[in-house]
């Protein structure tokens, strides 16, 4: 790194905000493009070939001279638990360069699930702080751990694994996960839950963060400070909460059929626990938010706009970095207007996300009352009762509700054929809809029907989402109290749209 070749590697690291202390801190290095670098000063220290292929810092490919495994890259050292080099990540200079990581195979000391990055320096911080955080990557780590969270690790570019979890539950019993705030991001959360369940035991378990949208915590710290992680570590999810807005998030659960099948999914969530107690506890649980959520369905529907659902945390209290005070719930300072910017900024993505569903969803609806007009004549209460946010959607939606009023027949041909009269053939096309269609698809009326059914009942539970949003931010932005930010935390979620 410190060579004139890793000029490169340095102005790389400085575009990342890090300097040459950063790169003494983390062990550093670069990798020179040449591919014969490490090999050659392999040699100099009289270490044969068998030994650099067995270790994986060189590699062969029949008949050509043996080359350097990272070459031109950025170089993270991974060490054991006790601090002794056993692999390397090697990050691409260049944003595009496929592929971004490289990570050495395994070997005799390395085996990619068996460790974590960091983990020899975060122990200690963990034990101490009361905490652990499990980030995604290397950068992440290195960002956390300047911004104050010594206690930062990381898997090897896999996801978690049971000897990962194991080896974070011996520094302290509920590891933080932080995820990325999008799709993907959720998926990998449960993933991780589901991976714990069976290996949960008393006073052990996982929470869980998630990073606004196309935010890691590098990121979100290099734009809003680590207050801003703070602030998101404080409003973590324990692993009961995860699982049960994993099953209901964004879901209408207003038939009993739909009701019986959360049901029987969180049973099955329950039966993956392997300790009896817990697993008891897990159900009564589920049991009382179950309860929980359909009494409170009818309140929501009463006229005088009562809320719906309000967060019910059972998070435990949180313990802060070691050495910070932790303000008092419900004191001024609790939230910093700096915080509570980034938080509110925050707010705005997630309800973009939101509207971005939503308008997929519309999108979805229109389609469908395209393919089956009828609909319109069979379901004119619901269809009325679907204000659409798109102009020309809602027109369409309008057009069909007059034509099923009038009696006029809803035979998808002239409904088209109408459409298009009235200057609607942009949207049509929009919607994938052939104005002159050609021979009637096979697609199944019931089937169509079904959807449509499913669609609008979305539809309406996403579109009662955002106003709850609203409100509880303003509300936030107004006291920020705890009390509010609690309520106003639980619209910080990723869409699992
Ligand atoms: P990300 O793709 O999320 O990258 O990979 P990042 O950590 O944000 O990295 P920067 O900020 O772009 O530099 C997260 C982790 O997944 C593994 C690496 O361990 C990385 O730190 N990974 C990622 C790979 O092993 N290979 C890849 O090609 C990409
Ligand atoms: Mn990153």
């Amino acid at each position: 790194m410190r060579a004139p070749e890793g000029a490169k590697a340095r102005d790389y690291l400085k575009r990342r905000g890090l300097d040459g202390q950063a790169a003494k801190q983390f062990r550093l290095g670069y990798a020179p493009a040449s591919g014969q670098a490490l090999i050659e000063f392999l040699k100099g220290h009289n270490v044969t070939q068998d030994d650099m292929l067995a270790a994986g810092v060189a590699r062969s490919s029949d008949g050509h001279p043996l080359r350097d495994f990272f070459f031109n890259r950025l170089m993270f050292v991974i060490t054991d638990g006790r601090g002794r080099a056993i692999a390397f990540g090697g990050r691409a200079l260049e944003d595009d360069a496929k592929p971004k990581y490289i990570n050495s195979g395994e070997n005799s000391l390395f085996s990619k699930g068996h460790h974590l990055y960091n983990f020899a320096t975060a122990r200690a911080a963990a034990i101490k702080a009361g905490t652990v955080i499990v980030a995604e990557g290397y950068m992440d780590v290195i960002a956390l751990v300047r911004g104050g969270f010594a206690h930062a690790v990381a898997p090897l570019g896999t996801a978690l694994t049971e000897d990962q979890l194991h080896l974070l539950w011996r520094t302290t019993p509920e590891p933080v996960l932080a995820f990325d705030g999008d799709a993907a991001g959720a998926k990998a959360a449960e993933r991780a839950a589901r991976l714990a369940l069976p290996h949960l035991k008393a006073g052990y378990s996982l929470r869980f963060v998630f990073l606004p949208k196309d935010e890691d915590p590098d990121s979100l710290i290099g734009k809003s400070g680590p207050g801003a992680m703070t602030l998101l570590l404080e409003g973590a999810l324990p692993l009961s909460d995860m699982l049960w807005r994993t099953l209901t998030e964004g879901k209408d659960l207003s038939t009993p059929e739909r009701r019986a099948g959360l049901e029987r999914d969180l049973s099955a969530l329950a039966a993956e626990i392997t300790d009896a107690k817990i697993a008891d506890y897990y159900r009564r649980d589920f049991d009382q938010r179950v309860f929980e959520r359909f009494k409170r369905r009818q309140v929501v529907r009463r006229p005088d706009g009562g809320r719906a659902e309000p967060w019910r945390s059972s998070r435990p209290p949180f313990r802060g970095k070691a050495g910070q005070p932790r303000p008092q719930p419900g004191t001024a300072e609790a939230v910093s207007p700096a915080v509570k910017a980034s938080l509110l900024a925050r707010a705005g993505q997630a309800g973009q996300e939101r509207e971005g569903a939503l308008a997929r969803k519309e999108m979805e609806l229109g389609a469908l009352l395209l393919e089956q007009p009828d609909l319109a004549h069979r379901h004119g209460e619901l269809l009325a009762e679907l204000a659409f946010r798109d102009r020309s959607l809602d027109r369409l939606r309008h057009e069909l509700l007059n034509l099923a009023a009038s009696g006029s027949s809803l035979e998808k041909a002239p409904v088209l054929t109408h459409l298009e009269r009235l200057g609607m053939a942009e949207l049509l096309a929009r919607l994938g809809v052939r104005p002159t269609p050609r021979q009637p698809e096979s697609v199944p009326e019931d089937e169509t029907e079904a959807r449509f059914l499913r669609a609008a009942a979305d539809f309406r539970a996403m579109a009662e989402w955002e106003p709850e949003r609203e409100r509880a931010f303003r509300r936030f932005a107004a006291d920020g109290s705890e009390e509010s930010w609690r309520e106003a935390s639980r619209f910080l979620r990723p869409s699992h749209e």
